[in-house]
This record gives structure tokens, C-alpha cells and sequence, in this order.
């Protein structure tokens, strides 16, 4: 495939400063080069910077950076679309989560263009489904889900209406363990789909998968997958603002990114939340490439296809 990174080096939507290293610590632990080694080509767009947005307000009062969050999701979103309309594999390095307002709704842009439907997989501890009435963090990194489905209250993001929502019914959460009462509400509202903890436990992490892959092939949707770091277990990702305990194994990831890759459907990728200012040794920017090595088709074992 032809990949292109782009980084984001937001930090805005955290509420706490370290995520604006994301990308170059990506960088230094070699997903370029590991995504080479699989046959890829590679091409770093170097780092995206944000617009100058007059400064805002909302009557909220706990809302942090609400500008910043504008000015990024505005040059996000050109940034996306222009990619969505090139055959590329764009894989955007946060930089906090809000980015994905930016990415997402620039990729639905591309999609809608082409008459295809987007898929999205939100692999996330959080369902960062407030809006900025329900926010009580105020971290903007809370709110790209709900931003994207269309809920109300955002025109301030683009500066206009955001044209191609999401279909809330083809958003899957997957490994949440952390909802405010708001979130919870919204989602069963609107309809979207939540695979939680305690769902994995029971049934394992390939079976809503598998429910949710068969669903983008059936109606042969685009899939943009959003990771965030959380949606990993804080003992083997400590570099995140936001650990929750109870996350997914190493193992579960893998098959996770495993399971994508051998679907075929994936044709974007947020990588979000790394904060290496948290980090150990780089071991969750270094877990991050290898995970995202799994998704492009590295394997344990292949056995070979033989002609007799
Ligand atoms: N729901 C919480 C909030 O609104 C946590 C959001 C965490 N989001 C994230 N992208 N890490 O503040
Ligand atoms: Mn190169
Ligand atoms: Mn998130
Ligand atoms: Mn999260």
C-alpha cells in the first residue's frame, strides 16, 4: 500500500501538555521503517500546524481551548479530505483525540464523494461522546465521537455545518470501560455501537469484531479505525493522561489488529492520545508501531501457500 503520515502534534483536547510529541516519538521508534520492512511504501507529510481561529467562547464555562480545538480541526479536516481523494492509506499521529473531529470528517468528505459509506472502529477506554453542553472535564478530547455523529452544539469546530455526519450505527466502540452519565445517554439515543469490557469478557474480542467487519462488507463501506491509547491496558501502555484499569492485553490488540488486516477494510488510521512526556523507555510509542505493523501485515507464522 502507499501510506502517508501525517502528525498532529495537538495537545489541546487533553487538558494536560506531552501529547504535541506524539508524532516524533512514532517517528523515533521506527514506524516508518517497520512499515517499509512489510513491502509498504512511505511517505512522512512531515507535521501538521493549526489555523488561526479568532478566539471563542461558549457558554459552558468549564470548556478548555475551544479555539485551538477549531483551528485544528479545521486544518485537519482540508488536511483529510485531500487525502481521502488520492488512493493512499493515510495514518494521522496525534496528538490527543480530538484530532479525529478534524480526520474523520474530512475522510467522510472523500467517502461521500466516492458513494461509499464510512465505517468507523473507536478503539478507546472512553466513548468521548460528550457534546459541549454535557463536557464537565472540559477536555475537548471528550467530544470528537458525538461531534461526528452529528449531535448539535459544534458549528464552532468547522466554522460551518458539518457536512457528511457519521451514521451512529456504523460507529463501533470497542473495549470502553468509562462513560459519564451524559455519554450514556447519548449513546442509546442515537443508536451507537458499544462493545464494552464486560462484553469481551464474555464473549472475547473477535466476536463484536467480527459482527462489526461483517457489517462494513456487507454494505461495502470504507473503515477508518481511531486507536487510542487507553483502549490498552495501563500495565503494558503507561504512556496515556487518561489510564483506565481493566484495558485490553497485548494479545487481544494484536488480534485485534490482526483480525483488520486480514479483513481488508481498513483505509484509515488515527493514532491518538500518546503522551511520551509518560512514557517508559518508549515502550508504548514502540507497543503503538507494532500494533500498527500488525494492522499493515506482519505475522507470527505464514504458512506457505503451496502450488502442489
Ligand atoms: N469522558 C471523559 C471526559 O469527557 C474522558 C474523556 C477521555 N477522552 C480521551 N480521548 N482520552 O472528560
Ligand atoms: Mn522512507
Ligand atoms: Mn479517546
Ligand atoms: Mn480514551
Amino acid at each position: 500500500q502507499d501510506i502517508v503520515l501525517v502528525g498532529i502534534p495537538m495537545e489541546e483536547g487533553s487538558g494536560r501538555r506531552g501529547c504535541c510529541m506524539g508524532p516524533d516519538a512514532y517517528r523515533t521508534a521506527g514506524l516508518e521503517q517497520e512499515l517499509e520492512a512489510l513491502g509498504h511504501t512511505v511517505r512522512d507529510l512531515g507535521n501538521l500546524r493549526k489555523e488561526q481561529v479568532a478566539p471563542l467562547s461558549h457558554a459552558n464555562g468549564a470548556i478548555k481551548s475551544l479555539d485551538a480545538m477549531a483551528g485544528w480541526t479545521r486544518a485537519i479536516n482540508k488536511c483529510a479530505a485531500n487525502l481521502a481523494r488520492d488512493p493512499v492509506f493515510p495514518i494521522f499521529m496525534g496528538g490527543d483525540h480530538a484530532l479525529a473531529a478534524g480526520s474523520v470528517s474530512g475522510l467522510a468528505e472523500g467517502a461521500a464523494e466516492a458513494g461509499r459509506p464510512l465505517f468507523v472502529l473507536w478503539l478507546d477506554a472512553h466513548a468521548d461522546f460528550n457534546t459541549l453542553a454535557s463536557t464537565q472535564s472540559g477536555n475537548l478530547h471528550g467530544t470528537p465521537l458525538a461531534f461526528l455523529c452529528g449531535l448539535g452544539g459544534f458549528e464552532t469546530y468547522l466554522g460551518r455545518p458539518l457536512r457528511h455526519p457519521l451514521v451512529p450505527e456504523n460507529v463501533e466502540i470497542l473495549g470502553v470501560r468509562s462513560i459519564d452519565a451524559p455519554e450514556r445517554e447519548l449513546l442509546l439515543r442515537h443508536g451507537v455501537g458499544v462493545s464494552d469490557m464486560r462484553r469481551i469478557d464474555e464473549e472475547g474480542i473477535a466476536a463484536p469484531l467480527r459482527q462489526f467487519l461483517d457489517r462494513v462488507k456487507r454494505h461495502n463501506g470504507l473503515l477508518h479505525v481511531s486507536l487510542d491509547v487507553d483502549f490498552l491496558d495501563p500495565g503494558i501502555a503507561p504512556a496515556v493522561g487518561t489510564t483506565v484499569p481493566g484495558g485490553t492485553t497485548f494479545r487481544e490488540a494484536h488480534l485485534v489488529m490482526e483480525m483488520l488486516h486480514d479483513s481488508g477494510l481498513v483505509t484509515s488510521l488515527d493514532l491518538v492520545e500518546l503522551n511520551p512526556f509518560l512514557d517508559d523507555r518508549g515502550r508504548t510509542a514502540r507497543l503503538m508501531v507494532d500494533l500498527v505493523a500488525s494492522l499493515f501485515g506482519r505475522r507470527v507464522f505464514d504458512r506457505p501457500t503451496r502450488s502442489f
